[in-house]
């Protein structure tokens, strides 16, 4: 079953003017780390609001977990964090779990047991007790992250959880998300580090103006297919001659060069003559590029689109 599919999902705001959301179609598979990826005011946090019931759609369905966003029971498998979410100060992060737990319907016994489970998960069990009007940016998000997890959720809907982490902080919210995906929960984030998303995530999409740009697999979008970074040990200007012979394109950056073949056979006989030539060769990697500079690619439309 999919953890989440969206049917031309649509929401426009201020009577039609601000079209937030528009046929917007995803599918989101069980189990998964996925990120939805968007420049400001792209409609990413709309489109999480719509699946949590925060907003309503203004055309178009989707479900969570096979059930209708229309359907209140399916909050039962949400936990949520909110964009600049904002907990009352003059709680102590246990009472905010419990008062939030209790208000998503977990019995007080499951709120005992979870508590400092979970404070202890997001590193917060010194302070346990402490009013959260004392906490910092990082500490406040990594409560929030805490009280998305009260209800037990299949799914995680995430809007900006790592805005203002410090790095430590972020990889230990790394190493938490990639722990609940281990025990099979599925994450949805919202996210602009596009760093964190590509160590993370499994799936991307991206989304401008309300419309899917591109889905798919991180790891597809970021290699580049049939090119190779080589780097070998004292060659004399060999590498040229051999890429020129072979018709290779060849660059040199930072100790590696840059070719680009045009299938296995053709890597494999530049390889053949490198090695005729006893040079040493230390690496070949496939080529990537970053996920940012993809993202940027696609916004600024060089990739085309997909749909
Ligand atoms: N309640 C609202 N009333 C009117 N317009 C709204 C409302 N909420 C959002 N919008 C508009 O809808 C569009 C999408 O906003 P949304 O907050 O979903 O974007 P976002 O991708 O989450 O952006 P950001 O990266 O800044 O968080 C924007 O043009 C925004 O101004
Ligand atoms: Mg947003």
């Amino acid at each position: 079953m999919k953890a989440v599919e969206t049917f031309n999902l649509t929401k426009h705001y201020s009577r039609g003017k601000v079209k937030a959301l528009n046929d917007f179609s995803l599918q989101v598979e069980t189990g998964q780390i996925f990120s939805l990826l968007g420049p400001n005011g792209a409609g990413k946090t709309t489109f999480i609001k719509l699946l949590v019931g925060l907003a309503h759609p203004t055309a178009g369905h989707a479900t969570v977990f096979g059930k209708s966003i229309k359907n209140y029971k399916m909050h039962q498998h949400i936990g949520y964090l909110s964009e600049n979410h904002r907990f009352p100060e003059f709680l102590t992060a246990a009472q905010v779990l419990y008062y939030y737990g209790k208000m998503s319907g977990v019995s007080s016994s499951d709120l005992k047991d979870r508590i400092p489970k979970l404070l202890k998960q997001v590193n917060l069990t010194d302070w346990t007790n402490v009013k959260i009007q004392k906490y910092s940016k990082g500490m406040m998000q990594r409560l929030g992250l805490a009280n998305a997890l009260i209800p037990d959720p299949d799914i995680l809907f995430l809007d900006e959880p790592t805005d203002g982490i410090d790095p430590v902080g972020r990889r230990e919210i790394r190493d938490l998300l990639k722990a609940l995906r281990e025990q099979g929960k599925t994450v949805f984030l919202n996210s602009h580090l596009l760093s964190e998303v590509e160590r993370v995530s499994d799936e991307v999409a991206i989304l401008k103006n309300g419309k899917l740009l591109q889905k798919g697999r991180v790891e597809d979008f970021i290699s580049v297919k049939e090119q190779y970074q080589v780097k070998v040990i004292s060659e004399n200007n060999k590498i040229n001659e051999i890429s020129e012979k072979l018709s290779i394109p060849v660059s040199y950056q930072n100790e590696f060069y840059n070719i680009a073949v045009q299938d296995d056979a053709h890597l494999n006989k530049f390889i053949d003559s490198v090695r005729r030539e006893s040079i040493t060769i230390q690496a070949i990697i496939p080529r990537k590029i970053s996920l940012e500079d993809f993202f940027i690619d696609v916004i600024e439309d060089k990739n085309g689109e997909v749909k």
